[in-house]
């Protein structure tokens, strides 16, 4: 069994944790930074690298303690070195090497994205590869073939915003505030989702793709007109954005074919009538769905852990003058 001690820091979330290869997640701390952001309506990325360097170490000290270990019993730390904010991702992949190198112990760059996908594995041990993947984030928005640890076809992305931007950009034109998706999805549920025409991108197109610019500038649009109510504009963007997920879903496994697991994971997972939707594809193909908790949808430090445990079972380890990579496709 190998201990990994997982770091995040990609976004505004600084994070920690300590996992091991049997699923045992011993301890996992999460330091958010609304409040830093709020006043401006989203991150702004000078704020969060400052206020990660301020906050990583007494949290990472946090977890050693509630775990009861020290660095001695780590078999390997793991951190986030991409994609996402390059100030944040540099805090954090920095004291992993520190750690790294103080320790002896090897590092593990961790893609970002690798962690959102491996992360149900963490919470369903009958989660085997190959699974199709939703991966809905507010960076991204992809669906993925994961077909081992390192080894992810992508099926689609999408070609502007991703889904939960989408969401963040409609609570700020609603005036909900910052971080939008758990607002845009409460304010939808006293709401009409045929209330505001609105348009579906890309749905039923040939090409694999998603696209959200168009939706959000009609809600824009519709928004401006004065027409609606926000609680109806809120439930008809959120079902413009389950429609289109659908259509490119069904998409993917009409073009690739199916899985055994239809999985989802990312910020957006949360979402109620999101989950709600994937469940009746994945019954519709005969794939059982996986769905982590909320808790590990959103950015976190136990799924880079996790990616590191399943990367460091693999062999896969990395150089001390690993890069932070800004952008890092899968
Ligand atoms: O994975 P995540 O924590 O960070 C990124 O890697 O992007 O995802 C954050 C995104 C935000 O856009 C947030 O608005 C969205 O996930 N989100 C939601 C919900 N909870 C979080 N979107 C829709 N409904 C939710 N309940
Ligand atoms: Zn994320």
């Amino acid at each position: 069994m190998s201990l990994i001690l997982g770091i995040e820091s990609s976004c505004d979330e600084t994070a920690a944790a300590l996992v091991t290869s049997e699923r045992e997640i011993l301890a996992h701390k999460l330091a958010g930074q609304e409040a830093e952001h709020a006043p401006y309506g989203g991150v702004v990325p000078e704020i969060a690298a400052r206020a990660h360097a301020e906050i990583l170490t007494p949290l990472i000290t946090a977890a050693m303690d509630e775990a009861g270990k020290s660095l001695d019993d780590v078999d390997a730390i793991a951190a986030t070195a991409g994609p996402g904010l390059i100030g944040g991702v540099m805090v954090g992949l920095v004291t992993g090497k520190a750690l790294a190198m103080a320790a002896g112990k090897p590092l593990i760059a961790v893609n970002h994205l690798e962690g959102h996908a491996l992360s149900p594995r963490l919470v369903n041990p009958d989660l085997s590869y190959p699974y199709l993947l939703l991966l809905v984030s507010g960076g991204h928005c992809q669906i993925l073939r994961v077909e081992g640890v390192g080894q992810y076809r992508r099926l689609a992305t999408t070609i502007d915003d991703a889904a939960g931007e989408a969401f963040d950009k409609t609570a700020k034109i609603l005036g909900l505030g910052y971080p939008g998706g758990p607002k845009v999805e409460a304010i939808a549920r006293e709401g009409d989702p045929e209330a505001v025409p609105l348009p579906r991108p890309l749905i039923r197109s040939a090409e694999p793709h998603f696209s959200f610019a168009g939706l959000k500038s009609a809600v824009v649009r519709a928004h401006k007109s004065g027409a609606h109510r926000p609680e109806d504009l809120a439930a008809s963007f959120q079902q413009a954005v389950v429609d289109c997920l659908r259509d490119r879903l069904e998409k993917a496994i009409h073009d690739h074919g199916r899985c055994a697991h239809l999985v989802v994971a990312g910020g957006v997972a949360a979402n109620g009538p999101i989950r709600a939707m994937l469940e009746q594809v994945a019954e519709g193909h005969d794939m059982i769905f996986t769905a982590p908790p909320n808790w590990l949808c959103t950015d976190n430090a136990a799924m880079i852990a996790w990616a590191g445990a399943e990367r460091f079972a693999a062999g896969l380890t990395d150089s001390l003058d690993f890069v932070a990579r800004p952008r890092w496709p899968l």
